[in-house]
């Protein structure tokens, strides 16, 4: 995910463009960089680290122009830098970008092989690239645009500017989002509203495939597949800038849950192959054979993370029967761990500068297992120190409280679960299929499961006065009744605790009273009668069931008395769906008791310390 800005009209672009970035830094801030126009001539400025040290390293330079783009960057293909960091240029074309081109790395060997340059390791680069092989045999920079896309597979939003047209910028978009800002006389394109909700309210949307071609005069849409001009509707908007930052949702949590259909698309986009029943294991470092010889894999994280990977171990076992252990990685550092030759260590960690988890993969790796690391910030110091990295691509996550990381970790485990399993034959390319088909439902199936949002308002409203929760699961949802203790502590300050439903008579049975809310994961599996007889046992005595269940489960309403359903998926993808209803019931109580949910006290989103 990152933030692209374009501007053209009287004014002066530059400050605008550094606003606008600053504006969308919530959604990438490892690098930026502007280009624009001054006499048919295109200008590149770009460093490495936040807009703020964009603006100062320009701002001697007094710079003016009335067209330009920028960009604020979270890397996904090549490290943070200055030189991965956009706007890319090829010749006179200069490109800003977001989202992630699947077949970059075909692309980029074809136009090496007819004498392009790269001068980065990013995807992006070849989008200008293709564009500048066509521009001289083409009428106009939207044309030489649309062919070049015709290559392209992928999401994208794009910026285009062109010393060959230096009074347009073209903006396109698929699977990324595009926004234009019409001003009286100037024209604005954005990844997000609030980029440019400074100057003007005047908002197009612009829907995939979907080309802007914006000049001083005005703005032309139209649909570069069927070839057609679009009319558009002008829509006026009423947020507020900090709203607006936050995408209409009060708190970056709840726009991060909401967030998850997008995340979990990006996360699985290009890696894998219905046709080969075939994940790509390359872009990882990884290949069959090591796969195939691998004895056994330990997976080490912390909090959240560590939810993620007791999962993993769920998903590795029974679908590829490796064995696996997970550890703390506190615990971890400091055990003495015996590691068989042919280990591999998994590492989980949204941010890559967990210190526990780095002291971990640091301790493996001095073992002499090898290091996989499931992260989602590139150039983070787990990325770099890794043997093997699988980016997780949810973009920034800024709520303290992990949500869209935790999903895509899992997805991520998935898609890793199943190239271990083809690797080790324990799947047959049938068996893979499928699970592939069910992993391209899942976005959809996520979109669903959160239109539970209202039901689970008028849950957290009845139960936010408590002291005192108790989450159950069983199986592969064991750790998503962990993962909602955790989430309800860390954001609203309740005491909660997550346990396996069957342990549950070997001592917190005692607690179960009128006042303590109980909420058991029943979705359906091979343990849901085992759950059920566990409600009973709660309900006999006398405590308060909140049930989450999977649709079409006729059993579940006589058992509680909140029942909350959920779309059908296959066991290994259910934690992913059972997570939802338990992070917004957290977030909705967090607000209820007026916490701060985006910054609960004593905590940080990173924890760099010991
Ligand atoms: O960045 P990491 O994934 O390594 O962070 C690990 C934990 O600190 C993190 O998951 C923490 O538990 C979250 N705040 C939970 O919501």
């Amino acid at each position: 995910m990152c933030g692209i800005i374009g501007y053209i009209g009287p004014k002066n672009s530059i400050p605008i463009l550094i606003n606008g970035l600053k504006r969308l830094e919530y959604r990438g801030y490892d690098s930026a960089g502007i280009s624009f126009l001054n006499d048919g001539k295109v200008s590149v400025r770009r460093c490495a680290g936040k807009i703020k040290e964009l603006e100062s390293s320009i701002k001697s330079e007094k710079l003016k122009s009335p067209i330009g783009v920028g960009h604020t960057r979270w890397a996904t293909h090549g490290k943070p830098s200055e030189e991965n960091a956009h706007p890319h240029r090829a010749g006179g074309i200069v490109v800003v970008h977001n989202g992630i081109i699947e077949n970059y790395f075909e692309l980029r060997a074809g136009l090496k092989k007819k004498g392009h340059k790269f001068t980065s390791e990013t995807d992006t680069e070849v989008i200008c690239h293709l564009i500048h092989s066509y521009i001289k045999k083409s009428k106009s920079l939207e044309e030489a645009t649309k062919k070049a896309l015709k290559h392209v597979d992928g999401a994208y939003a794009i910026g285009v500017i062109s010393e060959s047209e230096p009074d347009k910028i073209i903006a396109v978009k698929k699977d990324s989002p595009l926004v234009l800002g019409i001003g009286e006389g100037e024209y604005f394109l954005a990844s997000d509203i609030p980029a440019f909700l400074k100057y003007t309210r005047k908002v197009i949307i612009l829907e995939n495939d979907e080309m802007a071609v914006m000049t001083r005069s005005g703005v032309s849409i139209s649909n570069i597949l069927k070839n057609k001009p679009v009319k558009k509707k002008i829509m006026q908007i009423t947020w507020s800038p900090t709203m607006a930052e936050k995408g209409g949702y009060k708190h970056f949590m709840m726009k991060e849950i909401f967030e998850q259909p997008r995340a979990i698309a990006d996360t699985i986009r290009g890696r894998f192959s219905i046709e080969k029943a075939k994940v790509n294991i390359e872009e990882f470092s990884l290949t069959e054979s090591r796969l195939k010889n691998l004895k056994k894999i330990f997976l080490v994280a912390c909090g959240t993370s560590w939810h993620a990977a007791l999962i993993g171990k769920y998903m590795l076992e029974d679908m590829a029967q490796i064995p696996c252990e997970v550890d703390i990685a506190s615990e971890f550092r400091y055990r003495k761990p015996l590691i068989p030759r042919g280990s591999l260590m998994i590492v989980i960690t949204q941010s890559g500068e967990t210190a526990d988890t780095l002291a971990a993969q640091r301790e493996a790796k001095r073992l002499g297992a090898k290091v996989m690391t499931i992260c989602n910030v590139v150039g983070s110091t787990s990325a770099r120190e890794a043997d093997s990295v699988c980016f997780t691509h949810s973009g920034p996550e800024i709520g303290v409280a992990s949500t869209k990381a935790f999903t895509t970790q899992l997805t991520a485990l998935y898609l890793f679960s199943i190239a271990v399993a083809k690797a080790k034959g324990k799947l047959k390319p049938k068996e893979i299929k499928s699970l592939f088909r069910d992993l391209l439902e899942l976005p959809e199936k996520v979109e669903q499961a959160l239109q539970c949002n209202n039901a689970i308002l008028k849950i957290a409203r009845k139960f936010h006065r408590v002291s005192d929760f108790l989450y159950l699961g069983r199986g592969i949802n064991y750790p998503i009744a962990l993962e909602g203790a955790l989430k309800l502590k860390e954001i609203s300050y309740i005491h909660a605790e997550g346990y396996p439903a069957g342990e549950m008579k070997h001592g917190p049975i005692a607690l179960i009273d009128k006042d303590l809310p109980v909420l058991a994961l029943a979705p359906d599996s091979n343990v849901l009668e085992k759950i059920l007889s566990n409600m009973e046992e709660v309900k006999s005595r006398g405590g308060q069931l909140i049930a989450v269940a999977t649709e079409g489960n006729s059993k579940i309403q006589s058992r509680a008395s909140h029942v909350v359903l959920m779309p059908k998926t296959n066991n290994y993808l259910s934690p992913i769906i059972f997570s939802i209803p338990l992070h917004l019931l957290a977030y909705h109580i967090s607000v209820l008791r007026k916490c701060n949910v985006d910054q609960p006290r004593n905590l940080a989103k990173s924890v760099t310390v010991e």
